[in-house]
């Protein structure tokens, strides 16, 4: 059973409540994939799809239970993260990249990209997943446990800033020794006909933006 059957609303500190609508988190609907795309545009510009990550996410479904989505109390879309399986380094380490994680620069900043963060951690580790791995600012992801060291070996498939390349260990030790190329190993989208990729059974997540 997934964790996210149910949608839990986010604990606003008391403060920001008045300013930040009811937001809840749970999976990304199939309907939800334009308004993703949108916000996605809105939040990183055109720019994101040129990232040495999106090499490892085309033409592939995300791991399975892991493309979350924030809603208002109007149901619309306001944040999004998902999770991809990889392999991470040569001796085929199955990990998790994790990216793009975005809010929707319209809404007053109160902790939704954080949520989105620890919901995403939290049901990877649910799931079975060891590790995960991505892309981005030491400073906003090294909260949530993220490291360049647990990532200083591996490799991105074009150009990356090494010290944004970060892994967080879901089990202890399951990024030691991963060296070399980061590769995709998720379903492709063509071959399975839009349906939802099978759990990956025991892996690691890597994120990226
Ligand atoms: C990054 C993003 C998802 C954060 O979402 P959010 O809802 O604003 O985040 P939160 O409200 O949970 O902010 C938590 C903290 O992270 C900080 N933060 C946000 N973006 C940061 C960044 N790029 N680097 C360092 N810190 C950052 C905030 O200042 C805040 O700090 P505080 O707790 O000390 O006040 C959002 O700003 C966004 O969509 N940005 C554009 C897309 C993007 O760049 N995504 C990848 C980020 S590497």
């Amino acid at each position: 059973m997934s964790a996210l059957a149910i949608s839990a609303p986010l604990a606003f500190p008391p403060l920001v409540r008045a300013l930040a609508p009811l937001v809840t988190l749970g999976a990304e609907a199939s309907h939800e994939a334009s308004a993703r795309e949108a916000l996605l545009d809105r939040a990183m510009g055109p720019g994101r799809r040129r990232k040495a990550s999106e090499a490892l996410r085309r033409g592939r479904l995300p791991a399975e239970g892991l493309s979350l989505a924030a809603r208002d109390e109007a149901d619309t879309l306001v944040g999004t993260v998902r999770l991809w399986n990889v392999a991470a380094g040569d001796d085929g380490a199955p990990a998790l990249l994790l990216g793009p994680l975005a809010v929707d620069p319209a809404v007053p900043r109160a902790g939704i990209g954080s949520a989105l963060m620890r919901r995403a951690i939290a049901e990877a580790q649910f799931r079975g997943h060891r590790a995960i791995v991505l892309v981005g600012d030491p400073g906003f992801y090294e909260r949530f446990g993220f490291s360049a060291e647990r990532a200083a070996a591996l490799v991105m498939p074009g150009p990356f800033e090494r010290h944004r390349l970060l892994g967080l260990e879901l089990d202890p030790g399951a990024l030691s020794g991963a060296a070399g190329l980061i590769r995709p190993t998720g379903r492709r989208a063509s071959a399975t006909g839009g349906r939802r990729p099978r759990a990956p059974g025991h892996a690691a997540s890597v994120a990226s933006f």
